[in-house]
């Protein structure tokens, strides 16, 4: 059932736990995700990047996540996110196109410009009830590493807490993506937490704050990060490498078979499996009551 992410953060907010966001690119990651909260019983964001929109189009996807929410999801909770958009025209579509929580991405911009793009998507996203995300510090992806080995100072470009507050009442967003140590992209056991300033961010402000990079990062951080305040953890990679792992397998195994459905039956289910596997990380499993919606 497609819900408003306020719905979904509510709850997470009340009870502590965190939602899972799962990039989708297809039917395929899209059943998988839907298929994975139906069965452990977990509310689920489910979110479209940039490069996905132009993959897959817009309004196409947008509908494979509504159907897939309301014909598989039943009851489960499901919210559309749009992902990591640069601009403002980019957020503007996604809004038109229904999506209840947009990202506005100005994070690498100086804080006076990340505060004006911010604001405009914000005004825009508000008047039709959306929800925005905003960036705060930045995320980096491998090029992340490459700057801590170079010696780059890491707390210039990981969020400051004393700027949060500020960023907040000029912007008006409604969730706060933080950078606090983690990478896109899988870089298992180099993707540390900076888990005292994220109680510093938490203690700051009093909203959803949102983890991205999250494939990669230990159990025992992420769970550490979810008593301080994270509502959302933003699964990309860790869902790409179970779902393309399966293809090979399959692919080596089965040379002379043809039928799409024989490679691509695996990998989502191992899509499944994995999101799965996280939903009971982040405490997000089992907290729908099937009986009572
Ligand atoms: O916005 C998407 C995420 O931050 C995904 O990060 O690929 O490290 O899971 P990830
Ligand atoms: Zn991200």
């Amino acid at each position: 059932m497609l819900v408003h992410i306020k719905e979904i953060l509510r709850d997470a907010g009340r009870r502590k736990y965190a939602i899972g966001a799962f990039n989708t690119v297809n039917l395929e990651t899209t059943l998988a995700i839907v298929r994975a909260a139906v069965a452990v019983r977990s509310p689920v964001i489910v979110q479209i990047s940039e490069k996905t929109i132009k993959y897959a189009e817009l309004k196409p996807i947008a509908d494979v996540i509504r159907t897939v929410a309301r014909h598989v999801g039943g009851v489960i909770p499901v919210a559309m996110h749009f992902d990591h958009g640069r601009s403002f025209p980019a957020v503007r579509e996604c809004v038109d196109a229904g999506f209840s929580s947009v990202h506005i991405d100005a994070s690498e911009s100086p804080f006076e410009e990340n505060i004006a793009v911010t604001s405009q998507a914000v005004s825009y996203a508000h008047r039709f009830g959306v929800w925005v995300q905003g960036e705060l510090g930045t995320i980096f992806g491998k090029e992340g590493l490459t700057k801590l080995r170079a010696g780059q100072d890491p707390s210039a470009y990981l969020t400051d807490p004393a700027r949060v507050r500020e960023y907040i009442t000029s912007t008006h967003i409604d969730t706060l993506a933080v950078s606090i140590g983690t990478l896109h992209g899988s870089f298992r056991g180099r993707e540390r937490l900076d888990l005292s300033r994220l109680s510093k961010i938490s203690a700051a402000v009093s909203m959803p704050l949102v983890l991205h990079g999250g494939s990669g990062v230990a159990p025992a951080e992420i769970r550490s990060a979810i008593r301080r305040g994270i509502r959302i953890i933003n699964i990309d990679t860790d869902l790409r490498i179970a779902f393309t792992k399966s293809l090979r397998r399959s692919l080596r195994k089965l040379q002379t078979n043809y039928d799409l459905r024989t490679y691509l039956g695996p990998a989502t289910a191992a899509v499944q499996e994995k999101v799965e596997r996280l939903m009971v990380l982040f405490g997000s499993a089992g907290k729908v009551n099937v009986s009572a919606r």
